[in-house]
């Protein structure tokens, strides 16, 4: 069992007092907060380890060097991953998939190839495919989801053929909290010859990811929604794939010589991390992914289920509000509209009473338009939230309710 008053203790943030009142942050799946462990990693790193990676001979290049490279080596086991080559680092979930996008994409994906990916999708994963298909002529297609928010998996089916060259689809979405059934959609595209790339942004923090046993051929995450740094991600590959692949950015790093008549790149993973990178934040992601083992994600899962079956509970009690999304497999995001009532609005006065919540498209403008929203009001818990600051919304939004509805 998870000691969630010591928890909070590890989030200085949490003592914030907002408009006057104690904060009560659930904006999570925007970002979550950062525990004193990794913010003293990254203390640490400025303040006694500072200095270029793979470049100096001097001792803090090699310990500063060590310490980035010990942090590719815990992400590959936190995903599982069988090499530490396939562990690039990027700038987030979205320099991944533009990295997939930009050179796997542009390299294999011909006129006429089909991309599919889900209505759910953030813009992150619908952009980069618009941007290749503008440029190459492949065609994107949209994989369904009923009004609950599941994926339509015998329209999958039927999408899948041998024009299909690649399945691109989140875990877990943003907006909605459902989680994909990845597993099924990998297998059925494999069967076709489709690669498939997954999108883990909101996955990392709620469920274990293993990607030899998902058989992924791209999973993509970002450390900042799992208590680590911003600006900071990763992109699994498989090696053969990644090894494939043209570079993306060039410039330092990535090269192994170069004159003024050619180049030849460095291996993975460096070929895929041009210039100096953000190394303190992946100094700290190592602690921020010690830090969430160390709970155990079995006992963050079951605890953060506790709490969405309190809130779907409480949320559904008042009335005028609906929820929207509302998948049988969901992880705890709580989006909802109330009667009459702007979403934004709702943002505003619960902010007024310290209650940090995230309000509109949530960046998936395509999936607001099938349910026929401008966007939602939307909740989403982490491991040190409670059921009293669960209770603290509802007061909230009866508040809302009073002055607007
Ligand atoms: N993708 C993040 C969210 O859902 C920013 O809020």
């Amino acid at each position: 069992m998870l000691n969630i008053q010591k928890i909070r203790q590890d989030f200085p943030i949490l003592n914030e007092v907002i408009n006057g009142k104690p904060l009560v942050y659930f904006d999570n799946a925007a970002t979550t907060q950062k525990p004193t462990p990794v913010l003293e990693a990254l203390m640490g790193y400025y303040g006694h380890t500072n200095a270029n990676i793979h470049r100096g001979i001097h001792h803090l290049a090699e310990k500063a060097t060590a310490d980035f490279e010990a942090s590719r080596h815990k992400i590959r086991s936190f995903l599982n991953a069988q090499l530490w080559e396939e562990i690039i680092f990027t700038y987030g979930t979205t320099d991944g998939i533009n990295l997939v996008a930009q050179t796997y994409g542009r390299k294999f994906l011909k006129a006429g190839d089909e991309i599919l990916i889900s209505a759910m999708e953030h813009h992150s994963n619908i952009v980069p495919w618009q941007m290749l298909c503008e440029e190459n002529g492949c065609v994107l297609r949209i994989i369904p989801i009923n009004d609950e928010g599941e994926l339509l998996m015998d329209e999958y089916e039927k999408m899948l053929s041998e024009r299909t060259k690649l399945v691109s689809v989140v875990h877990v979405s943003n907006s909605l909290g459902t989680i994909n059934p990845v597993a099924e959609i990998i297998q059925k595209a494999h069967a076709v010859g489709a690669k498939v790339l997954i999108d883990g942004a909101q996955a990392t923090s709620h469920i274990d990811i293993d990607v030899q046993a998902l058989d992924c051929d791209f999973y993509v995450f970002s450390l900042h929604k799992l208590y680590g740094p911003t600006g900071m991600g990763v992109l699994y590959g498989k090696k053969a794939l990644l090894d494939a692949m043209p570079p993306y950015r060039g410039g330092g790093e990535m090269i192994k010589e170069v004159t003024f008549d050619k180049t030849t790149y460095n291996e993975l993973p460096y070929k895929f991390e041009a210039g100096t990178p953000n190394i303190a934040d992946v100094v700290a992601a190592k602690t921020a992914v010690e830090y969430i083992e160390n709970l155990g994600k079995a006992n963050v899962a079951a605890y953060e289920h506790e709490l969405l079956e309190y809130a779907t509970e409480a949320l559904q009690s008042i009335d005028g509000l609906r929820l929207v999304g509302t998948a049988k497999e969901k992880i705890s995001v709580n989006s909802f509209v109330m009667d009459g009532i702007h979403h934004q609005d709702v943002g505003v006065i619960l902010d007024q009473q310290g209650i940090a919540i995230r309000t509109g498209h949530h960046c998936t403008q395509p999936l607001m338009h099938r349910l026929g929203l401008a966007g939602t009001s939307r909740a989403s818990f982490a491991v040190y939230n409670t059921k009293e600051e669960i209770d603290k919304l509802v007061v909230g939004l009866h508040r809302v309710k009073k002055m607007l509805g």
